[in-house]
């Protein structure tokens, strides 16, 4: 029996409306509380039912809560150059404190097999989004960011990340101190084109 049915009444125009009023809420301006472990559960139960060619589940999830944000706060102070500013040290100790979670989803890609690595990390993408998607679902903002220590090996190592594992994003959960705006969307119609 799967745990959820694959078929919903849902009406139609409320689950487009969850999708097209999803947008971004800043991490800069996020607050708590955050998803509960429960919540959290779910925004991942849902953002792991994504398209996986191959079925090879190429992606994992670290969570980043509580004192691991000031742990990997000062992973950041400590790959800073000696020069860097006190205020530049200040932001970097606090990055992760944005957010009451931050979730780093990992891509774990591997070469050499029939699916082609990029289907694999495009795989990853839909989880990170479906996870943007299920906290909007739920009341959450969320913030889907690489920032610079997503692509610094000695944050990368010190997350425990092994060769060919890559951050996805760190996707920041939480309530938003602001009324968001939206941005201007892309138009649709400018970029398509018909075959
Ligand atoms: C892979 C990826 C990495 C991103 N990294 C950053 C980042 O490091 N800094 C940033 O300001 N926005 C980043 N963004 C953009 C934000 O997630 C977001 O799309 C943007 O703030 C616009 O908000 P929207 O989701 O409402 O369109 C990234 C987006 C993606 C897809």
């Amino acid at each position: 029996m799967l745990p959820y049915p694959t078929t919903l009444n849902l009406r139609v125009p409320e689950a487009l409306d969850l999708l097209l009023s999803r947008r971004s809420g800043s991490a800069k301006a996020m607050t708590g509380p955050g998803p509960t472990p429960d919540q959290l559960a779910r925004i991942l139960a849902a953002a792991v039912r994504v398209p996986d060619h191959g079925k090879l589940a190429p992606w994992r999830f670290i969570l980043i809560e509580g004192d691991g944000r000031d742990r990997l706060g000062e992973v950041l102070v400590e790959v800073l150059p000696p020069d860097a500013s006190p205020d530049r040290i200040e932001q970097e100790r606090n990055r992760f404190l944005r957010a009451p979670v931050v979730v780093a989803v990992v891509s774990r890609a591997r070469e050499g097999l029939p699916i082609p690595v990029w289907e694999q990390q495009l795989s990853a993408g839909a989880v990170c989004q479906t996870a943007l998607i299920a906290a909007h679902a739920m009341g959450f903002v969320a913030n889907w960011l690489t920032e610079w220590g997503a692509y610094h090996p000695v944050v990368m190592e010190r997350l425990g990340l092994t060769v060919g594992e890559r951050i996805a994003g760190f996707i920041y959960f939480g309530q938003s101190t602001i009324v968001l705006e939206d941005r201007p969307r892309p138009d649709v119609e400018s970029i398509t084109t018909r075959f």
